[in-house]
């Protein structure tokens, strides 16, 4: 999930954003894709099935994928399993993919982000490509842009990269998912339904219509993003809270700014932000952030356990689960449930 919102391509073929950007990856326990990719001389054609459906895979951005981690490909060699693939093999081999994302796809989640790192890494393993996550990133990067920043676990920051191919607008790991422990994650499944506009076309009307975008771009994330980074180094949750809920809210506002419109966040988003807002206020520092991506689910960001457990239980009053309003909840830890009184 983004915190610092990458959101508008600079080159619409290779992938490449018009500022910098940073997640954080989910702990793949709660949410995640699996990927299985099978290879045999008797496949006449690359075959992928999604969430069991079966896909094309004639899009630029799968087929970007294969070939490069095909160009890429080395000896496998596995005398137990009576095993032998030659490098050159690799080219002539067709492969059958089925993945599988246990939470809602394309619908904010960042299921493409997940999707493509998970198909890329996958993709990697079989044919023993030997790069490291890094090189990879820019692989998957050509799948889905926020796909960069998910082959590597803890906050991830997406770099612009000088080069006109590319090849060095890669993610780079700044934090590993143990660094900042006390942080707890909760998931607000507003709806699961897919999104009216995808994240590719939403930005791509943005860039061409919001008078907004460019001073975004420019003038404001870059400045945020060496704040961010340093307030993550540092678990500085009052700043990285007031940065992540600022720049959710001016995405959501140059998405307004497109024309026409695009309306990510619904109503129920609005009341939960109103709602963290108000809680914030009465504190008097920050307990919790709030972030949404391109559709109306709420991830929220604790400061510790004990805000995380007060929280839910005020979430749980406002917007029970199963209810109009809301789906369900998705929570990093057993024990928060626990002591919310679920
Ligand atoms: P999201 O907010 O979920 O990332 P996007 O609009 O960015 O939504 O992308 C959704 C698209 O990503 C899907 O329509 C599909 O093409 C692709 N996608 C989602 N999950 C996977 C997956 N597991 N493997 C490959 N591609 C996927
Ligand atoms: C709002 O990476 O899904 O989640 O590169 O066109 O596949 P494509 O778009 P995608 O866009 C993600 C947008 C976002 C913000 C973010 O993840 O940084
Ligand atoms: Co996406």
């Amino acid at each position: 999930m983004s915190v610092i919102k990458y959101w508008g391509k600079r080159d619409e073929k290779l992938i490449l954003a018009m500022n910098e950007s940073i997640s954080v990856t989910f702990d793949p326990t709660h949410l995640c894709t699996t990927t299985t990719v099978a290879v045999s001389p008797v496949f006449d054609r690359d075959r992928m099935w999604l969430n069991g459906k079966e896909m094309s895979l004639s899009g630029r951005r799968y087929q970007n994928c294969l070939r490069e981690i095909r160009a890429r490909a080395n000896d496998v060699e596995d005398e137990t399993k009576g095993i032998k693939i030659a490098k050159n093999d690799w080219e002539k081999l067709h492969v059958h993919i089925s993945s599988n994302n246990n939470f809602p796809t394309a619908a904010g989640l960042a299921s493409s982000a997940s999707g493509f790192a998970c198909l890329v890494f996958a993709l990697a393993k079989l044919m023993n490509v030997q790069e490291d996550n890094g090189k990879l990133s820019a692989i998957a990067r050509q799948g889905s842009g926020s796909a960069c920043r998910s082959l590597h676990g803890g906050f991830v920051k997406w770099v612009m990269g000088k080069e006109e191919d590319g090849s060095d607008s890669i993610a780079v790991q700044l934090v590993d998912e143990k660094y900042w422990d006390d942080l707890v994650i909760i998931i607000a499944v507003v709806s699961s339904q897919q999104k009216e506009t995808s994240s590719s076309s939403g930005m791509l009307q943005t860039v061409e219509t919001s008078t907004l975008m460019e001073y975004r771009a420019k003038e404001v994330v870059p400045k945020r993003v060496i704040e961010m980074e340093e307030a993550i180094k540092n678990r500085d949750f009052s700043t990285f809270a007031r940065l992540t809920c600022a720049e959710n809210n001016q995405f959501h506002a140059i998405c307004l700014d497109t024309s026409p419109p695009i309306f990510y966040m619904n109503d129920t988003s609005h009341r939960i932000i109103s709602c963290v807002e108000k809680w914030n206020r009465s504190v008097g520092t920050p307990q919790a952030a709030y972030t949404c991506d391109a559709g109306p689910n709420v991830v929220l960001m604790a400061r510790d356990r004990e805000a995380a457990t007060l929280l839910l239980r005020r979430l749980l009053f406002h917007f029970p689960p199963n209810s109009t309003d809301i789906d369900s909840y998705v929570v990093g830890d057993k024990l928060i449930l626990k002591d919310a009184g679920v």
